[in-house]
């Protein structure tokens, strides 16, 4: 016999409604547990051999969730929130109890966000110990010193007496395609090994330029894909879970 749970929880925890929603499915006979309808869903179930369905499907057991979302604008990294939609809000029906955001990203900043319901890998991706590089692309505007990706890649104090780690600044354009921006507009890739608050829009205010537009290209080992537009999201794959967790191991080892 395997770990068992509760049916109520594993149908909440698979996505399949609130507690009490899926208590009214389990009245009202639509609960099966392998071929035989169960109306006691305060039961343990064991998820790895017995079959339990909803209104005649199978409910997959998924023990460990991963999802890469492309984070739109105007949402929040969050799990709940009273007054903005959350990351977590995205992923609709695949969206269960359990999966919350590693880090945040701001409500302005798109980009690469990976969610999970695993505790012990995020804390380990978190960890400042483990120096998990982060690259941002940004638009910035105003005038970029010329030393600036020295200066970024010293290690900053910024405005409140903060220390960042250092950062790794590529200048990918300057002047160009500055839009409506002010013509000494930059656009830049950003590489940090931290997640303090808002650290990417401090590092450039000490510089006396403003990011006007962040988004996160790669997380560890992760990399959005280019097809995957904000809003959307996909699970990640075995080998890229294997890497994240290789990876979150490997940068601590190499930088003590
Ligand atoms: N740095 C920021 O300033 N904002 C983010 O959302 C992420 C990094």
């Amino acid at each position: 016999m395997g770990e068992t749970i509760r049916l109520d929880k594993f149908l909440v925890d698979m996505g399949k409604g609130s507690r009490s929603q899926v208590k009214e499915a389990g009245k009202k006979g639509r609960v099966q547990v392998n071929g035989q309808v169960e109306k006691t869903l305060k039961r343990k179930i064991d998820p790895d051999a017995d079959q339990v369905a909803l209104d005649g499907e199978k409910v997959l057991y998924r023990k460990w969730e991963y999802f890469l979302l492309n984070k739109p604008k105007g949402v929040v990294s969050a799990t709940e929130d009273k007054r903005y939609g959350t990351v977590v809000d995205l992923l609709g029906e695949d969206g269960r109890r359990d999966v919350f955001p590693v880090g945040r990203l701001d409500r302005d900043t798109e980009g690469l966000l990976l969610l999970t319901n695993d505790g012990e890998l995020a804390h380990r991706l978190l960890s400042p110990k483990k120096h998990v590089d982060k690259r941002y692309y940004a638009r910035i505007s105003g005038r970029l010193p010329k030393d600036a990706a020295l200066t970024m890649a010293q290690g900053m104090t910024l405005e409140d007496g903060t220390k960042v780690l250092p950062g790794r600044l590529e200048i990918v354009g300057q002047g160009e395609n500055a839009g409506n921006m002010e013509e000494t507009a930059a656009e830049v890739f950003l590489t940090i090994q931290e997640g303090k608050f808002h650290q990417v829009k401090r590092m450039f205010q000490v510089l006396g330029c403003q990011v006007e537009y962040l988004k996160r290209v790669s997380f560890g080992t992760l990399t959005l894909d280019e097809g995957l537009s904000p809003g959307q999201y996909r699970r990640l794959t075995e080998e890229e879970v294997e890497a994240l967790r290789e990876n979150s191991v490997k940068q601590r080892e190499e930088r003590i």
